[in-house]
């Protein structure tokens, strides 16, 4: 059934309807079952996947088609040893450093005294780290839907990931963006770690939606 003055019917042609339920309900079900995978196992994220979870992320939508984002893709252990590091210190460092400051992270004050265990490893040991830049300063909602397409898209191939908010402020250090290659300008918006999960990971609570207003 296409609603009148839609184009539904171009887009959809060539798969029946039930083709499309299920492709729907997959989408559902990653909704539901993704996780912020915090343990993965040795197994390296082929180029081929990078590539897919990259390609889903830029299907975003974004304000006027402007797709203000890239991509930087760390799977060098070196690096990611080092960037873990580094992003850990920079949290710590007393007095906290501007780009703690302005991470505009919640409750920044607990997660400060987390990173101070002797466990606590930035990126939970994943063999990959994405980190996704805002081309542009009002860019970063279209670079957080990019991100969610990005986690679901991973979901689909059995990947886990895990957004990796804390480590926002070592990408926004000016020499960490000019290793990287990464414009000055642009802001980081969400670094996410990916790998294959070592083991299950528990769902999480979530409170009843808080519905305001309905009129
Ligand atoms: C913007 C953002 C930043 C996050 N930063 C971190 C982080 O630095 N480290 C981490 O382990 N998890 C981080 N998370 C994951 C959340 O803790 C997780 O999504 C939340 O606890 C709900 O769990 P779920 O994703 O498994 O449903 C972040 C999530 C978001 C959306």
């Amino acid at each position: 059934m296409t609603a009148p003055g839609s184009n539904l019917n171009v887009v959809t042609s060539g798969r029946s309807s039930e083709a499309r339920a299920t492709e729907a309900a997959g989408a559902v079900k990653a909704i539901y079952q993704r996780r912020a995978v915090r343990a993965y196992d040795e197994r390296p994220v082929t180029r081929h996947d990078v590539d897919f979870l990259v390609d889903a992320a830029i299907h975003a939508p974004s304000a006027v088609n402007c797709q203000p984002w890239a991509f930087v893709v760390i799977q060098e252990r070196e690096f990611l040893d080092r960037y873990a590091k580094e992003g850990k210190q920079l949290l710590l460092n007393e007095p906290p450093v501007i780009e703690v400051v302005e991470s505009g992270l919640p409750d920044i004050d607990r997660l400060r005294q987390m990173a101070s265990g002797p466990d606590f490893e930035l990126f939970h040991g994943a063999p990959a780290l994405i980190v996704i830049y805002a081309t542009s300063a009002d860019g970063l909602a279209d670079c957080y839907l990019a991100a969610q397409n990005l986690m679901l898209a991973a979901w689909t191939l059995g990947l886990g990931t895990c957004p990796i908010g804390l480590a926002r402020p070592l990408f926004n250090r000016a020499e960490v963006k000019e290793e990287l290659g990464v414009s000055l300008d642009w802001p980081c918006a969400l670094p996410i770690v990916v790998g294959w999960p070592d083991g299950e990971t528990p769902p999480t609570s979530r409170r009843p939606a808080q519905i305001v207003t309905w009129r």
